[in-house]
């Protein structure tokens, strides 16, 4: 595939990023997804916005080509001949001459802007809906600043692998008693037709799918409160469900291994997630 690294577009094998950037050894960078349908971008303007205030709360410098970025993602998608997929894109602070603590003079070090296409042919059909999938808890242990999209994803990645262990699918969060957030997407119990997701603050990814979902509440004939929750609530839920732009509505039928609902996807999660998909392409 052709990849984008700051300002050239090279096949994915000549692609080079210096040993001395920050996101290599400080995590020290942002990004964000952004799912194609049609050939389409899905919901650009909102992952845009996000990006920016990602950079603007860690001081980081904008790459030059930030006022071309839904330019370079059209041209990805166009070379790379992308139907259903994602694009991923990070910034970094850059690569500075050497390992330091200190944030470089963003003059002397530039942004570094990566992006590349993920090919996922049958991502809005994906059979994983009609089936659902198992979540377990764990504990809610990274810092305390979710709101912004870093590349620190080593939790989540271990939390998903807590889930895989278990025979689960993936992890919900829990801090101080209630659920924050899924490792990569936001989550949602259903109880008659109230859907209760946590609020917006820093504990949380302000996901740009959650946004359209509770947007689209009411086309659904659904009320939506936003407010702290704890596993037991959402285990005696009707439904649950998952949102990101990798899994669009996801239906959830197991939390810790006790079934929610009847133990199949429900039926408002998966009108929501038809909703999501007709009214966002
Ligand atoms: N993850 N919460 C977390 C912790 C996430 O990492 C994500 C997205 C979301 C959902 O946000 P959105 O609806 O804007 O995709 C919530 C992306 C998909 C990822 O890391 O691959």
């Amino acid at each position: 595939r052709t990849v984008y690294v700051n300002g050239e577009y090279l096949p994915e094998n000549e692609a080079k990023i210096s040993i001395f950037d920050r996101a290599f050894l400080m995590a020290d960078g942002v990004y964000e997804v952004t799912s194609v349908l049609d050939g389409k971008l899905i919901d650009f303007e909102g992952h845009r916005v996000r990006l920016e205030r990602s950079l603007r709360e860690l001081d980081m410098p904008k790459p030059e080509a930030f006022d071309d970025l839904l330019e370079i993602h059209r041209e990805l998608v166009r070379i790379n001949d992308i139907e259903e997929g994602m694009i991923y894109l990070q910034i970094t602070r850059g690569a500075p001459d050497d390992r330091d603590f200190v944030f470089p003079d963003p003059e002397t070090t530039p942004a570094t802007l990566v992006l590349f296409t993920q090919n996922k042919p049958g991502l809005a059909n994906n059979p994983t809906a009609q089936k659902g999938i198992k979540v377990i808890s764990i504990e809610d242990a990274r810092w305390g600043r979710r709101d912004i999209k870093t590349v620190q994803l080593l939790y989540p990645s271990m939390g998903k692998m807590m889930a895989k262990k278990a025979g689960a699918d993936d992890a919900w969060m829990v801090q101080d008693g209630f659920v924050t957030e899924g490792t990569s997407n936001n989550a949602y119990f259903i109880k008659g037709n109230t859907i209760v997701t946590r609020a917006l603050s820093n504990d949380i990814l302000h996901g740009i799918t959650r946004a359209a979902v509770l947007r689209f509440a009411a086309e659904a004939q659904m009320q939506v409160e936003e407010r702290n929750f704890t596993i037991e609530e959402a285990k005696q839920a009707d439904e649950a469900f998952i949102t990101s732009a990798s899994t669009f509505v996801m239906p959830v039928v197991d939390i810790d291994g006790t079934a929610i609902g009847t133990g199949k996807p429900g039926n408002r999660a998966l009108r929501l997630r038809e909703i999501y998909l007709e009214e966002s392409r």
